[in-house]
């Protein structure tokens, strides 16, 4: 038995039958095939074990980078256990700039296209180029194009039933010479136009910092709920009644242009409304600096999680008619279940 409460930064207690770590891409293609369910893991931070799981955990821990450097740009290829952070900061020491507005993003490389991670104005989708998977259970390898991945808000093809086997095992980013800030977001915008890169990358992690828990200090999996995107209609409504209710265009961040126009509504605005930030429930927190993030204070247990996360879900849902998703992954005893 396996203890996974070192293997995801939630921290929660639970175990598994065994783990396999993938240290070398090779060992792929000699794994047997898996007659129990099998979670591919990361650096576990975005995934929350709430049960002990019955079956084989998939580390992936290969290291690599590649940069090869074209006439107007740079194609970096990366293998999927390196660190995100880790990554973006030496990127950044070698004068390659364009993913400082995600520094300080947990988890490895290889998670980051599952979930299209994003932050301050950019998404993992902006700068990738491909994705290469090795399906375990046909033995074969496939490389993704951008288009291909089918990127959301906080969501990739990778996340569908039908890629299970799948093992993300490298990325490639494109990164122009030519480099802009983004200083769009809240918070980066009282930057200088004329700032440098490691002026951004210094900015987001000291937001980050203010405002989100370390993983490494508290238990914690990052934003718990994505922010919901509502029709324009149920937009104007609300907001007769909230007038103060804080809201974005929601095609500025998943870049897709939808029917009608889409708002996206802070979740963290509508749990704090509701009264949760800074409260806490056997052993489980709302964090009092961002409430869209929940905490184990340590003695949390999955059962108290999942009650937690489904009275905050259920008191938005009555009180603004808005039904909460959840952005982290639960996995139960089988693997990845709802809230
Ligand atoms: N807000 C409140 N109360 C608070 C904090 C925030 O009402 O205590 C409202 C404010 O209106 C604020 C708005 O929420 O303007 C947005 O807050 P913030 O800029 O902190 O970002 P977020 O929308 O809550 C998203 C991502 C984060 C990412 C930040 C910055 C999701 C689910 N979360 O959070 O990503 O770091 O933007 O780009 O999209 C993650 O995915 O794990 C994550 C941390």
């Amino acid at each position: 038995m396996i203890d996974l409460k070192p293997l995801h930064s939630f921290g929660l207690s639970a175990m598994a039958d065994s783990i396999s770590e993938i240290r070398d891409e090779s060992l792929l293609s000699r794994l047997p095939v898996f007659d129990t369910p099998f979670i591919i893991l990361g650096e576990g931070t975005n995934m929350v074990f709430v049960e002990d799981f019955s079956g084989s955990i998939l580390n992936i821990l290969t290291k690599g980078v590649e940069i090869k450097e074209q006439e107007n740009q740079f194609l970096i290829s990366v293998k999927a256990g390196e660190n995100w952070h880790c990554l973006v900061e030496s990127l950044l020491d070698k004068g390659i700039y364009g993913l400082e507005n995600m520094a300080l993003i947990p988890g490895s490389v290889g998670a980051a296209p599952v979930q299209n991670i994003g932050a301050y104005g950019i998404e993992f989708k902006d700068m990738c180029h491909s994705v290469t998977t090795f399906d375990i259970k046909r033995k074969t390898w496939q490389t993704y194009t951008r288009e291909e991945c089918c990127f959301g808000y906080r969501d990739s093809i990778f996340k569908s039933h039908e890629k299970q086997f799948e093992v993300i095992t490298e990325v490639a980013l494109l990164l122009p010479k030519t480099w802009n800030p983004n200083l769009n977001y809240r918070g980066l915008d009282t930057l200088p136009l004329g700032c440098a890169a490691k002026d951004v990358f210094n900015r987001v992690v000291e937001i980050r910092q203010q405002k989100l828990p370390d993983p490494k200090k508290i238990g914690n999996a990052g934003s718990f709920f994505k922010n919901p995107i509502i029709s324009f209609e149920k937009f104007k409504s609300l907001q007769e009644i909230f007038p103060d209710m804080p809201f974005f265009n929601a095609e500025n961040e998943d870049g897709k242009i939808q029917n009608a126009i889409k708002i996206k509504v802070p979740a963290a605005w509508l749990i704090e409304q509701c009264g949760f930030k800074g409260k806490h429930f056997d052993g489980i927190g709302c964090h009092q600096n961002q409430p869209l993030v929940l905490v184990n204070k340590g003695s949390g247990s999955g059962v108290s999680l999942l009650t937690f996360a489904r009275e905050i879900r259920s008191a938005v849902l009555q009180r603004f008619g808005i039904q909460l998703e959840n952005e982290v992954r639960l996995i139960g005893r089988n693997g990845v279940i709802s809230l």
